[in-house]
């Protein structure tokens, strides 16, 4: 016997999947059948996951839109659901950033810092879970919500508080989201991963703090994208039909050790 994970005629749509993380999950979910809803800020990188998920013979298209802008995203979520012919069975909440903010020690982030990562972080994806909550509940048909969260929730991660704190507010949203939606036959889940070399995190972090991510990783090694679309596409399937309002870590194992090593302080950079 083999078990096989099939999403044929299931819809999706998966947030700032234009690179990194997200877009990994929408090709591996195209791959499993579903026809992908791809958002980015960007067009040229939603078109280019696009394209790589026609390449290989799977149905996508792109949306495009500001997640930090209430309008554009509510609009984004309508335009993605009109486009799956309004159905949306699976929804990827991926998106969310540092922005132009810093790391920083705790005593230096001031309000904007603060703001800014809520903002960027978890209001968005509370907002895009509620418009795709409203198009499930109207479709009558179920659905997954699966918010990206982050293993920095798990330990103390030093120079990262609003980042941490905004992305910890994600996981106790998910656990209320599932509450409220169970009724609708809606799971919501949130994954958390771990440090993952995405183009923006390898931009920002220099060769030592790698490597003394890596050292303090039990796995000694960091989490890949596909590691984490693979998973994406176990948690959306129904081999996952139990699990809602859970946080699923995927990160190398680096929540056992006690302490995030810190990245360099921005003074450390200069
Ligand atoms: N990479 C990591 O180490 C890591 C670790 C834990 C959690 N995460 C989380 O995983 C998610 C994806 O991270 P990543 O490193 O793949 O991201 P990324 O920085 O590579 O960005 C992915 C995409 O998001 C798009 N994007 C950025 N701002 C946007 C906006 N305002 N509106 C719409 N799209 C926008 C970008 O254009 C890009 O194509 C984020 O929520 C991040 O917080 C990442």
């Amino acid at each position: 016997m083999t078990v096989e994970i099939d999403l044929t005629d299931r819809t999706a749509l998966v947030t700032g999947s234009g690179a990194g993380i997200g877009a990994e999950i929408a090709v591996w979910l195209a791959r499993a059948g579903a026809h992908v809803a791809v958002h980015d800020v960007r067009s040229a990188h939603a078109d280019a996951t696009v394209d790589r998920i026609v390449a290989e013979g799977g149905r996508a298209f792109a949306v495009v839109a500001d997640a930090r802008d209430d309008t554009a995203l509510a609009r984004m979520v309508a335009d993605a659901v009109g486009g799956l012919g309004g159905l949306l069975d699976i929804a990827v909440n991926n998106v969310g950033m540092y922005g132009e903010h810093r790391p920083g020690p705790f005593t230096t982030l001031d309000g904007d810092h603060w703001r800014g990562l809520l903002d960027q972080n978890l209001v968005l994806t509370a907002l895009a879970g509620a418009a795709e909550a409203r198009a499930m509940v109207a479709a009558g048909r179920g659905g997954v919500i699966l918010n990206v969260s982050s293993g920095e929730t798990t330990r103390p991660a030093p120079f990262m508080a609003a980042y941490a704190a905004a992305k910890a507010g994600i996981n106790h949203l998910t656990q209320t989201m599932a509450v409220e939606l169970g009724a609708d036959g809606i799971r919501v889940v949130a994954m958390a991963p771990g440090t993952t070399l995405t183009e923006t995190v390898r931009e920002a972090f220099d060769d030592d703090h790698v490597a003394d991510l890596v050292a303090s990783t039990p796995l000694r090694r960091l989490t890949e994208p596909d590691e984490l679309a693979r998973l994406a596409v176990f948690l959306v399937s129904d081999l996952a039909r139990c699990i809602t309002g859970q946080l699923i870590l995927a990160d190398a194992g680096a929540h056992l050790s006690r302490t995030r090593p810190p990245n360099r302080r921005p003074e450390d950079t200069q």
